[in-house]
Formats: C-alpha cells, structure tokens, sequence
C-alpha cells in the first residue's frame, strides 16, 4: 500500500512535513497545500519556502495547484519544474466558499465543460506529470458520471478522490458507492482519501476495496501520527517519539516564526488535533489554548505529557 499524506493549509508545510519524515518515515508522497499561481508564476514567500528542495530532502513533494486558469497553471508547473519537481497536482476539492464562489476548487467541477477545455490545455503545454485531487461533484455526487468521462479523456498520473461534494463540506460521511463506480470506470490509477482515522478504518477500507493500493490520510494523521505504522506492524504508540515530534515542529516555527502569537497560533492548530490522542484532557487542552506566551504554553504541553492518558487508540480520533 502507498500512503500519501494529504495536504492542509496552514499545518502540513515543510516544518511540518520535515519532522514528521524524520520521525515516522513511512509516506511515499506528502502534497503541499495549495499553491495559487497567478500570470507572472510568482511565488509567494510563503509558497516559495514550502517547495524550497532544501526544505523538502529526502522526501517526494507533489506541489499543488489551485486555479481554473490554464496559462497560469501552465507558467507555475513550469517554474515548478525549474526547482525540480517531476509531478503537479490540481486541487479539484477545496470547499472554501471565497475558493468556490470563483469556481476554482470544487466550484470548478461545476463547469465540466471549461475544466474539459482546462484539462486539454494543460496536458498539451504542462512538460511535468499532472495529477488531480477531487471531490465528487460541487451540489451532487451525479455530476462525477460527467466529470470522470472528461478525466479518462486524459493521461493523468493519478485521480485523488475524496467522494464527497462540495456541500458536504467535511460532514456526512465519504460515499464509498461512488468511489467505486469511480473506479470501475477510471483508466488511471486511483488514490482513495477520507475519513481513514484509525487503523480499524483502514483495515476495513482495505477489505472492501483490495484492488487500491493509494491511499491519502490527513486529519487521522494529524490526530495520531503513528496511525500507519500501528496498521502496518502493529507497533504500539510510542508518546516518546510524539514528543519529540511535536518539540521538532515547535523547534522549527521557534526558529522561522517571530512574535510568540504567531508560532502559538500554528501550534494550536496542530494541537486542535492532536489533542484527540489523549483521554481526560479538557483541562490541558484549555491552558494550551488560552496560553499567550511560550514559557506557559510550554508548561501546558509539558503537564499533558506528564499527567493525561492516552485515549484507546482504536476509538474514532474525531469525536
Ligand atoms: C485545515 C484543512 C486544510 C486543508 N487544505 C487543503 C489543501 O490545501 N488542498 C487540498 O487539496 N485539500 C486540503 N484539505 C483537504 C484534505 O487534504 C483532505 O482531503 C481532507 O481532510 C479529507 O481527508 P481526511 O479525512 O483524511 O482528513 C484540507 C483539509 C483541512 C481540514
């Protein structure tokens, strides 16, 4: 099985990204959030530092493109080219409303006929691979029938579905039947993303769908970092070595962040989710939020470890 770690704005960039491979090395391809190119294939300082290769060593990086613009898309895979990246991704998912509303996103996949045309131009002039990433439709999950005849129109690496719609936001559950209507029909190879929070989920994904081998986990990776390696070996969880992760991720936003609101807002984020690995931990959860400089923030993270329990690895991390 390959696992993929899917990409999410504002957490998983190269700080991320770094301490998580040099601590649990077993994805095969991480995607950056978002980049939106524009005419010039500028880069933003932020989008620059996140595909930087020196940020991103020992790693396969897929960057990732959001926007309906073929020249634009054209130019940025061109730039991305020149920093050596083989593969580019098209975000066909994001359900922002600011994103959708300019049909970009999954608000794009309510034009199938201008993503048909968008599609033929980019695979003419894009010299890098392109992959796409997918939800199943903006209002209903009907319009995939259309939108997976024009995907087999083209040589796409591969087809990332999250077989939800727009509307869905991130509620509802993935609709596994969809999926797999998808992939009777796909002629490329597919990746499944969605709702894989625990191993259990994983081992069941896999007993119904034994013909895929790509999988993309985001938030359950988030919320447990070593999800993979328990549903792989069956290694138990290792708060050593989460630690040490978190104090890497904290180490590399102390060293490229300046002001302690900035480096703590990143930090609580992470820990909106990560905070599920642990059971009876309202109160920490608390103080590490209400926590507004380093030295009490880092108390809170300390007392966590030190004092609250794990919560039973197999219940759904998300509730
Ligand atoms: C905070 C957040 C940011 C995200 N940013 C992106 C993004 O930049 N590009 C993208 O394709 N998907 C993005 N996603 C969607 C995830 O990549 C993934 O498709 C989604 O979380 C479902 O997978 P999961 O259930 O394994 O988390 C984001 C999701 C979240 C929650």
């Amino acid at each position: 099985m390959d696992y993929y770690f899917a990409p999410m704005e504002g957490i998983t960039g190269y700080i991320h990204r770094s301490a998580y491979q040099a601590l649990f090395p077993c994805i095969d391809k991480y995607f950056t959030a978002f980049i939106a190119p524009n005419q010039h294939g500028k880069l933003s300082s932020r989008e620059k530092n996140d595909i930087l290769p020196e940020h991103n060593r020992g790693m396969k990086v897929v960057p990732q493109l959001l926007t309906n613009k073929a020249d634009d898309f054209i130019l940025t895979a061109g730039k991305l080219k020149e920093y050596g990246y083989r593969e580019v991704n098209l975000n066909l998912g994001c359900p922002s409303r600011t994103v959708v509303s300019k049909y970009r996103g999954s608000g794009f996949l309510a034009r199938p006929e201008e993503l048909d045309r968008f599609l033929y131009e980019v695979f003419e002039k894009t010299e890098t691979d392109i992959s796409v990433k997918t939800r199943t439709g903006r209002d209903s999950p009907q319009e995939f029938v259309r939108l997976m005849e024009i995907y087999n129109k083209y040589p796409l690496k591969e087809l990332i579905i999250h077989p939800r719609t727009q509307q869905d936001f991130y509620k509802n559950t993935p609709d596994l039947s969809v999926f797999a209507q998808a992939l009777s029909v796909s002629r490329c190879p597919v990746c499944y993303n969605g709702d894989i929070f625990t191993t259990e989920d994983l081992k069941v994904f896999r007993a119904r769908f034994a013909n895929v081998d790509k999988v993309m986990l985001g938030r359950g990776l988030l919320v447990n970092p070593m999800l993979i390696e328990m549903a792989e070996d069956g290694t138990a969880i290792d708060m050593e070595r989460i630690r040490k992760f978190h104090d890497m991720v904290y180490g590399g936003y102390r060293e490229v962040l300046s002001g302690d609101k900035v480096i703590l807002f990143k930090m609580k984020e992470l820990w909106s989710y990560m905070i599920h690995l642990f059971s009876d931990s309202k109160k920490y959860a608390k103080k590490i939020r209400k926590s507004e400089k380093l030295p009490a923030y880092e108390e809170a993270v300390d007392a966590l470890f030190l004092e609250c329990p794990l919560r039973e690895p197999e219940r759904n991390a998300q509730t």
